[in-house]
């Protein structure tokens, strides 16, 4: 999976131009790209992106619906077209102290409404620094993934985004992040079992065109989620490409 958040970029008007800059070749379906633009843009963008390409929106609401003002539910994005939502990315988190607590719920709302969460976790540069890395993910999905939630490879997609590497420029290096892939896919493992050898586990942090290739030789980086990059299309293609060579 090669899937771009747009982050709070674009204007709708021209999300379907930056769509058409991908090239028609990123939208047959392999590897599967997404695109997350904000929700202003989700209703418009859907037709560009053809039957292949996947929409996902940017964050969703823990309620199924009521008087929560300016919340978007789950069940708005599914009946947009969306197929995917980011829940658990580190801005939305660093922001807002309460979106940590709000995971489980938002995890169940989005599953229950047909949509695939594509689950953010990540240390900051302290944790890293300290060598306390793999605790801290340890205890992130714990806390996010209850195993009431019943996930498996369909319905769960992972994102492991180091904090330090999100739009710095200083990107994980590919030994360090498939190192990570491995821990997280064993802790999977505890609640999901076999569904976790199954379940994509994308890289995101400073990823471009001329670091993809390290990231899709690992074997345990299935993707991954691209920020800056995915607003220029040369680069963003030349990730594509990495992961379609890696499929092949
Ligand atoms: P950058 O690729 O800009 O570092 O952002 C990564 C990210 O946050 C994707 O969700």
């Amino acid at each position: 999976m090669v899937a771009a958040n747009w982050k709070m970029n674009t204007l709708p008007g021209g999300a379907g131009t930056l769509v058409e800059a991908y090239g028609a070749e990123m939208l047959c379906g392999h590897p599967e790209l997404v695109v997350c633009p904000p929700f202003t843009h989700l209703a418009t963008l859907g037709p560009s992106l053809g039957n292949a390409g996947c929409l996902g929106a940017q964050n969703c609401s823990e309620h199924l619906s009521g008087a929560y003002t300016s919340e978007i539910s789950a069940a708005m994005l599914r009946d947009l077209g969306c197929r995917y939502v980011i829940l658990g990315h580190s801005e939305c988190r660093l922001r807002n102290p309460m979106e940590s607590l709000r995971m489980p719920e938002k995890m169940a709302q989005a599953i229950a409404n047909g949509l695939t969460p594509i689950y953010c976790c990540g240390e900051d540069l302290p944790i890293r620094e300290s060598g306390a890395e793999l605790e801290f993910i340890a205890r992130q999905l714990a806390d996010d993934l209850p195993n009431e939630l019943k996930l498996n490879a369909q319905n769960l997609v992972v994102a492991y985004e180091p904090v330090w590497a999100i739009g710095t420029g200083k990107h994980a290096s590919p030994e360090m992040a498939q190192q990570m892939h491995v821990f997280i896919r064993s802790r999977l493992m505890d609640v999901m079992g076999i569904e976790a050898e199954r379940t994509r586990i994308l890289y995101g942090g400073s990823v471009q065109g001329n670091n993809a290739a390290g990231f899709a030789s690992q074997p345990d980086i299935d993707g991954v989620l691209v920020g800056g990059a995915s607003l220029k299309p040369a680069d963003f293609r030349s990730i594509f490409e990495a992961f379609a060579r890696k499929g092949s």
